[in-house]
């Protein structure tokens, strides 16, 4: 079986990150989405939280291949636990390539016998992150344009500031 393993911060998880599993269960037998700690990143969700969001998402998919897990170690670490044969990760623009670079080169020191395999980004999530959203909703925008309608009532409750809240986002 080949396994891949797509790790990320997910915080909180992005259409842009739902074409890339749904992109990357087409290529392998398994993959799993592994929530992981970015020690340069202070997340707005708890590991646990990102973990029931992207199960919410994953539930209303057709995706029987995928499992989402948490790892606060080591990728390659876990990579090499799981027996996976690659590391999916998402490339939006040329200014995502020199970082995703080296965490490739880097993984592929720590565990040799997994590719990085880069997935380009669809054309319509080229702008689109998680650091997109959490901007747009402190100001009270609409975020129903960046992440799917099931997690939009709990990323709402989160991240909108209560006396903005109503005015201007989809699900209100
Ligand atoms: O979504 P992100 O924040 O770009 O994902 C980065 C992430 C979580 C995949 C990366 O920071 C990571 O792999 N963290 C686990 C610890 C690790 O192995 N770090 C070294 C990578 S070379």
């Amino acid at each position: 079986m080949r396994i891949a393993v797509c790790p990320g911060s997910f915080d909180p998880v992005t259409f842009g990150h739902v074409d890339i599993f749904r992109r990357g269960a087409k290529l392998f037998d398994k993959v799993i989405i592994l929530v992981s700690v970015n020690t340069v990143k202070t997340p707005s969700f708890t590991i646990v939280e990102r973990v029931q969001l992207i199960n919410k998402v994953i539930a209303e998919t057709e995706l029987t291949n995928v499992v989402v897990d948490i790892w606060d170690g080591l990728l390659a670490d876990y990579v090499k636990q799981v027996g996976a044969c690659a590391i999916i990760k998402g490339l939006r623009a040329v200014s995502d390539f020199e970082y995703e670079f080296q965490m490739a080169l880097a993984n592929k020191i720590l565990y040799d016998e997994a590719e990085t395999v880069f997935l380009t980004t669809s054309a319509e999530n080229m702008y689109l992150s998680s650091s997109v959203v959490k901007q747009i909703a402190a100001f009270g925008g609409d975020i129903s344009h960046f992440v799917p309608e099931c997690i939009l009532h709990d990323i709402t409750e989160r991240l909108i500031p209560k006396n903005i809240r109503g005015n201007n986002h989809g699900n209100s």
